[in-house]
């Protein structure tokens, strides 16, 4: 893809995320599965993970985000204009999940739809809804990464079901002044590796039937050690032509906020990038990994705790299934 035009200048005016309040420990899930809390932590830095209840869906957690968003921007829905949710756990086929979210909050004057980039559907939701601000469709955007995985995570494998947890992350996009909001956003896909991290049953290719849900095709199935080296690979490169665009290196960055998917990727991303830990935000040991929520929630919890403030220059980065990959560089 071409380098993004940053003009007219667009930006996140907005942050909010929710999670649900259940926690599963490492210690609980050695109940479950040939685990231990200590592999857990070693190879992937994960101690606790929030999980919905039978009630809770990713709308649901969606829209608790998109209040606070919009709280935090001083928008109200009727101002609302498009709303995407970047999701690989919608609540059903369809109606989409962004539509879910739009009758929940009011959003009545708004075009809804949902972004299927798994881990990346938030930096991709971005990217399309800067478009439709600068192409003028659009005023203000609402975006969403929101899953609850644990609902698609088969609790008898151990090799996925200790990675994933549930919430969702919001960002309302606006108008900024000049030398603010995104700068570069890159997006990257790989269609020929998706049978590294899928899951295979559910849509045109294998319905549910009883065989399907015997032969547990409708969870997550994992190749952990390829996605791995991708992940480090792709992230690492394209966090790279996004400083590019921009022309700045890496030491000019104040922040990454990486995808949270294992402490080791973020890691081995950062030493790539040749950026200190203490530049890179971490919150993976309490979420796992949320998919697409994860950069939202990151964010937003940044946010709280003082490590991203206004003036700074940021860099989000995310890989997923597809395989997807983007970056983002912002200045708050
Ligand atoms: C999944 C992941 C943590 C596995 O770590 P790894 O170091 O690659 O481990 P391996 O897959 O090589 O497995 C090593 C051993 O641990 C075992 N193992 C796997 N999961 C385990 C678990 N939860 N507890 C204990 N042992 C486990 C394996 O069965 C294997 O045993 P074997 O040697 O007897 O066959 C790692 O590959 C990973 O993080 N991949 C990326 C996953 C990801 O982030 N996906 C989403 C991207 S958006």
């Amino acid at each position: 893809m071409a380098p993004y035009l940053p003009d007219p200048p667009v930006g996140i005016v907005g942050i909010g995320s929710d999670a649900p309040a259940q926690l599963l420990t490492n210690h609980d899930l050695e109940k479950l599965v040939e685990t231990s809390d200590e592999w857990i932590v070693e190879r992937t830095g994960i101690r606790t993970r929030h999980i919905a209840d039978d009630k809770t869906t990713t709308s649901v957690l969606a829209s608790n985000a998109a209040r606070r968003a919009m709280a935090d921007a001083g928008v109200t829905p009727e101002e609302i204009d498009v709303i995407v949710v970047g999701t690989a756990t919608p609540d059903m086929l369809f109606p989409s999940t962004a539509c879910l979210v739009q009758a929940e909050i009011g959003a009545r004057n708004a075009a809804a739809f949902d972004l299927a980039a798994a881990c990346t559907g938030f930096i991709y939701g971005l990217n399309v809804i800067a478009g439709m601000i600068r192409n003028g469709t659009c005023e203000t955007g609402l975006v969403i990464g929101a899953e609850t995985l644990s609902k698609i995570l088969d609790f008898q494998d151990r090799t996925t079901c200790v990675l994933f947890g549930d919430g969702a992350g919001a960002a309302i996009l606006k108008r900024v002044e000049n030398g603010k909001g995104l700068l570069s956003v890159r997006m990257l896909s790989d269609g020929t590796l998706g049978d590294m991290l899928k899951l295979p049953a559910g849509g045109s290719l294998h319905p549910a039937t009883h065989e399907t849900v015997d032969l547990r095709l409708h969870y997550i199935k994992m190749s952990g050690n390829n996605v791995f080296k991708s992940a480090v690979k792709s992230m690492t490169g394209i966090v790279r032509q996004g400083l590019n665009d921009v022309g700045i290196g890496p030491g000019e960055i104040d922040l990454l906020i990486p995808h949270q998917a294992n402490i080791r990727i973020i890691e081995a991303t950062a030493k790539k990038l040749r950026l200190p830990m203490e530049k890179v935000f971490v919150n993976v040991h309490r979420f796992g990994n949320t998919s697409a929520a994860s950069i939202p929630i990151a964010l937003d919890e940044a946010r709280s705790q003082g490590a991203l403030q206004d003036g700074m220059t940021v860099a989000v980065v995310a890989f997923g299934a597809g395989f997807t990959w983007g970056s983002a560089i912002h200045r708050f």
